[in-house]
């Protein structure tokens, strides 16, 4: 019997690039509050960045990236386990398996598949593209996670976890448990600075759109001070007013403080004075990941030596559930 004191926390995050505010706020930052009290995989999914086209050399050199931005946002690699999913065996293989149950009209409805499709038609879109989903159905289920805390965006990739792991667990007996999606309330969805109506991205074309967690603090304020508005010079959340309301969301999620407080802390003062307030919230907020970024970065013995402790935690649980998923498929084990 597995000891399951703890509940069993999974959530990644992929290696193409920087990280942004919005992966910070609608996730990384969010995540550090959960170890301690529960069992926490966080993971850096390489073989999710190989569905777009991509530079292997920039993919290395990403890994390591990321690994120092997950400690410098907080993540503790002594109390939690951050490990590389290509590393760990049995990734793929869930996936073949899973994608076996997988009706594909399920996977070509995908919002996110149609809008990669779309972007990088130019390039031909790969099979692993549409399977991207089922992928990280097995990230989570090979962990046999409770919990799995994302931004707004994967809410539709989640659904398809929980549909899978009920799928396996109907047509094989009992196997899975059903993971719960983590959305928070402040922070979810970040949108882009340059048109709120789209989530800031990494692959955004117009790059002032996107704050950096590693930007510096001159280059977070310029973005900040040039943030597109809306009419009227009120600051209030409202559907016709995006880019304030975006506003808000950022400054709500780094100080803590409600729309409310908000609304009546600006009442009556321009969007230039609020616009200085968020700018300054957020350098300070980034201030020490910034800090910690730089130390962390520039060790790679420490960067490989905790992630190759995270890879390992995590090899040890997903070999005890893939052995079960096997014997249940009805695979020999003549290894
Ligand atoms: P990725 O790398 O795109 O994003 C990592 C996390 O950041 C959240 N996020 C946002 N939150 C708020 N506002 C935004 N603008 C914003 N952009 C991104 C994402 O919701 C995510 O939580 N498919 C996943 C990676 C993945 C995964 C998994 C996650 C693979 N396997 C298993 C959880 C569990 C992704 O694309 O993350």
């Amino acid at each position: 019997m597995e000891s399951e004191a703890k509940k069993v926390v999974l959530t990644c995050v992929q290696p193409t690039g920087r990280l942004h505010l919005g992966n910070y706020l609608g996730a990384v930052k969010n995540w550090s509050e959960l170890i301690g009290t529960h069992e926490c995989y966080f993971g850096i999914v390489d073989m999710h960045a190989i569905t777009i086209p991509y530079v292997p050399a920039d993919l290395r050199k990403n890994v390591y990236e990321c690994a120092a931005q997950y400690v410098a946002c907080g993540l503790d690699p002594e109390k939690s386990s951050i490990f590389l999913q290509s590393s760990v065996v049995g990734h793929a293989e869930l996936t073949w398996i899973l994608s076996c149950i997988c009706p594909v009209g399920n996977l070509e409805r995908m919002t996110q598949f149609k809008d990669k499709a779309r972007r990088h038609a130019s390039s031909g879109i790969c099979s692993g593209l549409l399977f991207y989903p089922v992928l990280m159905a097995a990230d989570i289920l090979i962990y046999n996670a409770d919990m799995v805390p994302v931004g707004q965006d994967q809410k539709q990739h989640m659904e398809l976890a929980r549909d899978l792991a009920q799928k396996f667990n109907s047509v094989y007996s009992d196997t899975f448990k059903i993971p719960e999606a983590s959305i928070p309330k402040a922070g979810a969805r970040v949108m882009s600075l340059q048109s709120p109506d789209s989530k800031m991205s990494k692959s955004d074309s117009n790059q002032n759109g996107t704050l950096y967690i590693t930007d510096s603090p001159d280059v977070l304020r310029k973005k900040i001070m040039s943030a597109v508005t809306d009419s009227g010079g009120e600051v209030r959340a409202a559907a016709d007013k995006p880019g304030i309301t975006n506003l808000m969301n950022i400054y709500s999620a780094t100080t803590g403080k409600s729309f409310e407080l908000i609304e009546s802390e600006f009442s009556g003062k321009g969007y230039g004075e609020f616009k200085k307030a968020v700018a300054e919230a957020v350098v300070e907020r980034l201030k020490p990941v910034r800090e910690k970024y730089e130390e962390v970065v520039a060790d790679k013995a420490y960067i490989e030596s905790f992630l190759k402790r995270g890879t390992e935690a995590a090899q040890r649980r997903a070999s005890r559930i893939m052995s079960k998923v096997r014997r249940k498929v009805g695979f020999l084990d003549l290894r």
